[in-house]
C-alpha cells in the first residue's frame, strides 16, 4: 500500500517508481509540503530494493515552478537556507537510481530546474519548456543557469535565461534538452518503456553509468577518465557482469541478480 500525500500521488509499475505532482488548480506550483512530499517519495523509491528506476511527472503540466504566492514571503535567508527547491535539487544529486521526468504542458521555472535535474526526459508535443524568473526581477535558484549552460550551451542559456522565453518541446528537442517528443496520450507509455528497459539492465551497472556520466559535469576528462576506468574495473568483480558475459558466450539471456 503507498502513503497517502495531499499533493502528489505515488504509484508503482512493476519495478518502476512514479511520482506524480498533483496541484493542479495551482499549474503543480512547488510549494513547501509539495516537495517534501516529493522528496520523501523519492527518498522512499530510493530505498526500495523492489524498484530500480522512477519517473516523475505531473498532472496535466510537469510544473510551473515555485508557488510565487510562497517564496513571496520569504526572507532572504530563509530562501537560502530552506528554499524547498533548493533542498530538492541537491537531494537530486544524491539519488543512485536513474529518474527520467514525463513532461506534459508547463515545466517552468523551478520546474524546468527539476525537469533539468532528472536523468532523462521525455517530453509530449504540448510541453513547453523555459526560465521566466526573469520576468520577475529574479533569476533561475536552483540549478537553471548551470545545468542548461552544460546542456545547451552559453549562447543559448543566455538566449533562455535573459529573455524567459517558453520554449516548445520541438526546439527543447533540437537543443538537447529532450530525449523523445511523443504525443500527449502516449507521455506515460513511452516513459514506462524506457523506464522498464533500463529496470531489466544489471542495476550496479546502471548505478555506475549514472555516477560516472554526472562525473563528466564535475571533473576535468583526465579525472573523469580515471574515474569510469575504476568503476569499470570494479563491476567486472560483480556477480551480474560475470553472468552476462557468460550468458552472451553461452548465447542466452543474462539473468541479473544486483550483485
Ligand atoms: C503560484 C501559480 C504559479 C506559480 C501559476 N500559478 N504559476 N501560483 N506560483 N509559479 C497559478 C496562477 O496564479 C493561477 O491561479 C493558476 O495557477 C493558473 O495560472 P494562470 O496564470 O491563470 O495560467 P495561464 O494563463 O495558462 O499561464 C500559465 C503560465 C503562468 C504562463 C505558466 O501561470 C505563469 O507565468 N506562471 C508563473 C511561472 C513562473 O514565473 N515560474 C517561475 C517561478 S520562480 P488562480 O488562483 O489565479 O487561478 C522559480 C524560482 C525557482 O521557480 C528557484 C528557487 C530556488
Amino acid at each position: 500500500m503507498e502513503k497517502k500525500y495531499e499533493n502528489i500521488m505515488v504509484e508503482r509499475v512493476e519495478e518502476v517508481g512514479i511520482v506524480k505532482i498533483n496541484r493542479p488548480a495551482q499549474l503543480n506550483a512547488l510549494n513547501k509540503k509539495t516537495v517534501e512530499e516529493i522528496i520523501d517519495a523519492i527518498e522512499g523509491f530510493e530505498k526500495d530494493p523492489g524498484i530500480k528506476v522512477m519517473i516523475i511527472t505531473g498532472s496535466n503540466h510537469f510544473s510551473a515552478g515555485a508557488d510565487i504566492k510562497e517564496m513571496s514571503t520569504l526572507s532572504p535567508i530563509e530562501a537560502l537556507e530552506k528554499s524547498p527547491l533548493a533542498v530538492w535539487e541537491k537531494m537530486m544529486e544524491n539519488i543512485k537510481k536513474p529518474v527520467i521526468a514525463a513532461i506534459q504542458g508547463y515545466a517552468v521555472g523551478g520546474g524546468c530546474e527539476l525537469a533539468l535535474s532528472c536523468d532523462m526526459i521525455i517530453a509530449s508535443e504540448d510541453a513547453m519548456f523555459g526560465q521566466p524568473e526573469i520576468n520577475l526581477g529574479l533569476m533561475p535558484g536552483a540549478g537553471g543557469t548551470q545545468r542548461l549552460a552544460r546542456l545547451i550551451g552559453k549562447q543559448k542559456a543566455m538566449e533562455v535565461c535573459l529573455t524567459g522565453r517558453f520554449i516548445p518541446a520541438k526546439e527543447a528537442y533540437e537543443l538537447g534538452i529532450v530525449n523523445k517528443v511523443v504525443p500527449k496520450e502516449l507521455l506515460m507509455q513511452e516513459a514506462l518503456k524506457l523506464a522498464k528497459e533500463i529496470a531489466s539492465k544489471a542495476p550496479i551497472a546502471v548505478e555506475f553509468i549514472k555516477d560516472s556520466i554526472r562525473k563528466a559535469f564535475e571533473t576535468n576528462l583526465k579525472e573523469g577518465l580515471e574515474y569510469e576506468r575504476r568503476l569499470f574495473y570494479l563491476l567486472l568483480s560483480t556477480e551480474d557482469a560475470k553472468e552476462g558475459m557468460k550468458a552472451f558466450i553461452e548465447k542466452r539471456k543474462p539473468v541479473f541478480k544486483g550483485r
